[in-house]
């Protein structure tokens, strides 16, 4: 697999590889944060490597939240967790606000990035908008909680999105500059782990627009908690071209609608988009997209189905969040307290 962790690659032989990645608990989970995230880490599991798996609700208040959207959301995003199949015996399962040390860190990760660097991010840019003096502090800050997200773990590698990548490279710089003013090789210089264009889905109303929760037309996404009829109709209803699916993937160069069916069905059969191809060269989509519909069912409707399942029992929810953040801090803890000794905070 593309994504497969390269631990010979990484400039950190001094550390054992560790992943970390978060999700920003935002409500209306959907088929690309399934295939994008849930589904690669539950596969990257058989990996063996230690991982750990954030829901960002911290991140997620830098945007007005409403509080009890917040916890269900957050509850959520765990349910959709397990049910893609991410073990949380496996892996560390948690949410943010339960590990203090994320934003202790993030103090000192504060302190130590550059107004210059923080005003060149792009996401910023793109989500402060044109009000950009009323976006909140958090909003221009969150990419150094992200770094201690990160580095608070010593993690190694970290799958994200594309959009992400700018925000990873700050996480290094402020490494780098970390280790170089405090005359340490302290910390990792993590690694980004991009997901590939075969698990970017994207919108079924706009081929060359990420599937998106904030997009106004629900016809444009395939939501986890979507039931069979709804999944089938908007597959049915995906903006595609008049033209067969071609008998290879250059032909499918301009077809951006047809590229992401293709694709979309490839990450659901665990098929790479060549084999798709080769099996459904020249049918048109009357017959490509019933198939692809019964495909979706069947891999999606036990998920939603496991979703609800788990939703119903919020006691258990928590108590899988309070277990994964207490083997998180038993991480994070000494890390922090060794960054303490380290800028020369007093512990007594
Ligand atoms: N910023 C990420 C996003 O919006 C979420 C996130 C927060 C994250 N902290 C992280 C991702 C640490 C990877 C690692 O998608």
């Amino acid at each position: 697999m593309s994504d497969a962790v390269q631990t010979q690659s990484t400039p950190n032989a001094a550390f054992t590889p560790r992943v970390f990645s978060g999700i920003q608990p935002s409500g209306n989970l959907h088929l690309g944060n399934y295939l994008g995230a849930l589904k690669r880490f539950a596969d990257a599991q058989e990996q063996g490597i230690e991982s750990i798996y954030c829901m960002v609700d911290l991140h997620a208040i830098t945007v007005w939240q409403d509080p009890a959207d917040l916890a269900r959301a957050t509850r959520e995003l765990c349910a959709g967790f397990i049910a893609a199949g991410v073990d949380p015996e496996k892996s560390i399962l948690f949410n943010q606000s339960q590990v203090p040390e994320h934003t202790q860190m993030a103090w000192i990760f504060n302190c130590v990035a550059r107004m210059g660097w923080m005003q060149r991010m792009t996401q910023f840019k793109d989500k402060a908008g044109k009000n950009a003096q009323n976006a909140s502090l958090g909003l221009f800050a969150y990419p150094a909680l992200m770094a201690a997200d990160i580095l608070v773990y010593h993690a190694t590698h970290v799958p994200v999105g594309e959009d992400q990548k700018q925000h990873l490279e700050l996480t290094r710089d402020i490494a780098t500059k970390f280790n170089h003013d405090y005359g340490v090789d302290f910390f990792p210089i993590t690694e980004p782990v991009i997901e590939g264009a075969a698990t970017r889905v994207m919108s079924f109303r706009d081929g060359t627009k990420k599937m998106s929760k904030s997009d106004p037309s629900d016809m444009s996404r395939i939501n986890l908690t979507d039931d069979a009829d709804a999944i089938a109709k908007k597959i049915r209803k995906a903006k595609t071209d008049p033209d067969p699916l071609p008998d290879s993937l250059e032909g499918l160069q301009d077809r951006p609608e047809a590229m992401n069916l293709v694709n979309i069905y490839a990450a659901l059969a665990d098929l790479t988009p060549e084999q798709v191809i080769a099996e459904h060269a020249g049918q048109q989509f009357g017959t490509f997209k019933p198939s692809l519909a019964d495909l979706a069912v069947a891999k999606l409707s036990p998920i939603s189905t496991e979703m609800s399942r788990l939703m119903q029992d919020q006691g258990e929810i928590d108590r899988i969040l309070g277990r994964g953040a207490e083997r998180a801090r038993e991480i994070a803890t000494p890390i922090l307290q060794k960054t303490y000794d380290i800028v020369g905070m007093i512990r007594s």
